[in-house]
């Protein structure tokens, strides 16, 4: 019998997905051969070697878990218990009174993505606007994570996503912009925002710059989105979280994503928690419950190692300021770090910087938090970094900084000069 069907064609229509530009870059990154190449791109905290930082208190935490044998059995939907009660402490402090009067819903998620991805799918399936045909607004300060406009997007939030600059001209926090957008954004919308360690600026609002946008985000009835993926790598994790926990104090309403990925550096470990703050004990079983079903209908179960190596860390009180204290040399050294590029473009090569034209424009460097600098470079500049020093960062300019080394730094500088230089 012939076959007279044809190929199949069901799929004959899908198109190319976005390009990811953080993949790509990697990609080209693993692909070049020359030696001395730079990874300034992904932010991975790296050591002297330029290679992924592993926290000497995760080894310990490996060991210990490694003795314990546990089994590869389903866990709960919700994720580990204990991690999830400890993730809450750490986000909103051991003394948090909603925590211990059982007002925050928390689960454990696929890292920071996963928390947002849960966040989002659950406010668009409960939080509503004040008029039943408009459904709320997602209100986005830019620039911004790459990942939030399609994340948002692919939860339902289509034709309603709206951004605002944050920062001025010269990359200070641009408040009045900020009051701005939450003044003029219709009532119970959603706001968007980064805990501490912006990425991909570093800047993050002052406390007395907090405090004005929570009382406008009460003022307005909208609700925060906290995206909180660098907590103790900007100042100390208490202070990292003071926004989220003055939100909370306040009573506002707000969901917390939270990520281990890179202040425990656990990236493919999958680690993460989201918090949703709820008015009493009993809408937050409720609350639970239902990311329970997100969680189920998502990915079933979270993963187990990452979660149960980030308790170790929270649960054992001297491993927990081992913890601490790494990452508070590590933020030593990522400001060491700073202080000599800083010091390296303005005083050794005198580069003016691509943003400002002037020298001192480098000075943000120093007022940025985390492990990025925005350094300003155009999208031609880091192609001719790459192309011709072996310098990789994405087009837009954005560094991370603990990829600089003491090895790599000068010649780092040297050729932002060269490609400065050069462009102008
Ligand atoms: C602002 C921000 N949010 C969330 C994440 C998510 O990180 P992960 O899913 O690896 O925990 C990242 C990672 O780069 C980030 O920069």
């Amino acid at each position: 019998m012939s076959n007279t069907r044809t190929k199949p064609n069901s799929f004959s229509d899908v198109p190319a997905a976005p390009v990811d530009p953080m993949f790509v870059l990697k990609k080209e990154y693993d692909q070049d051969a020359y030696p001395l190449k730079v990874d300034l791109g992904a932010g991975v905290l790296r050591d002297q070697q330029g290679a992924c930082y592993e926290l000497a208190v995760v080894k310990e935490a490996k060991r210990q878990l490694e003795e314990l044998h546990l089994s590869h059995d389903y866990r709960p939907t919700t994720g580990n218990e204990a991690f999830r009660k400890n993730a809450a402490r750490l986000m909103f402090g051991d003394q948090c009174e909603t925590i211990k009067a059982g007002r925050i819903a928390s689960i454990q998620t696929v890292a920071g993505t996963g928390a947002c991805r849960i966040g989002a799918v659950f406010l668009k399936k409960y939080w509503s606007s004040t008029s039943s045909s408009t459904p709320p607004s997602v209100h986005i300060g830019t620039p911004t994570w790459g990942n939030y406009h399609p994340l948002f997007k692919h939860a339902g939030f289509e034709t309603s996503i709206e951004t605002y600059p944050y920062l001025d001209t010269s990359q200070d926090i641009d408040l009045d912009s900020v009051l701005t957008a939450l003044n003029s954004a219709p009532d119970r919308s959603i706001f968007v925002f980064q805990g501490c360690c912006h990425n991909p600026t570093g800047r993050d609002y002052s406390m007395s710059q907090w405090t004005q946008i929570a009382e406008a985000m009460q003022a307005k009835g909208h609700f925060a989105f906290f995206d909180t993926a660098y907590q103790g790598l900007g100042h100390s994790a208490p202070e990292d979280a003071w926004a989220v926990r003055h939100f909370t104090e306040r009573n506002i309403d707000i969901l917390v994503c939270q990520s281990f990925s890179k202040n425990a550096g656990l990236y493919s470990e999958r680690v993460g928690a989201l918090h949703v703050l709820c008015a009493t004990p009993s809408i937050a079983n409720n609350v639970l419950d239902q990311l329970r079903s997100l969680m189920r209908w998502e990915v079933s179960s979270a993963p187990a190692y990452g979660a149960e190596l980030a308790n170790i860390l929270m649960s054992n009180p001297a491993l927990q300021a081992r913890w601490q204290t790494e990452l508070g040399t590590i933020r030593q050294g990522i400001a060491s770090l700073r202080k000599e590029f800083h010091r390296q473009m303005t005083e050794y090569f005198k580069t003016p910087s691509p943003r400002t034209g002037t020298v001192d424009g480098w000075d943000h460097i120093l007022k940025e938090n985390g492990l990025f600098s925005w350094t300003g470079l155009t999208a031609a500049q880091t192609r001719s970094l790459i192309d011709k020093h072996h310098v990789y960062l994405p087009g837009n300019g954005r560094i991370n900084v603990s990829g600089l080394n003491a090895t790599n730094i000068t010649r780092v500088a040297e050729a932002f000069n060269d490609v400065i230089k050069s462009s102008m």
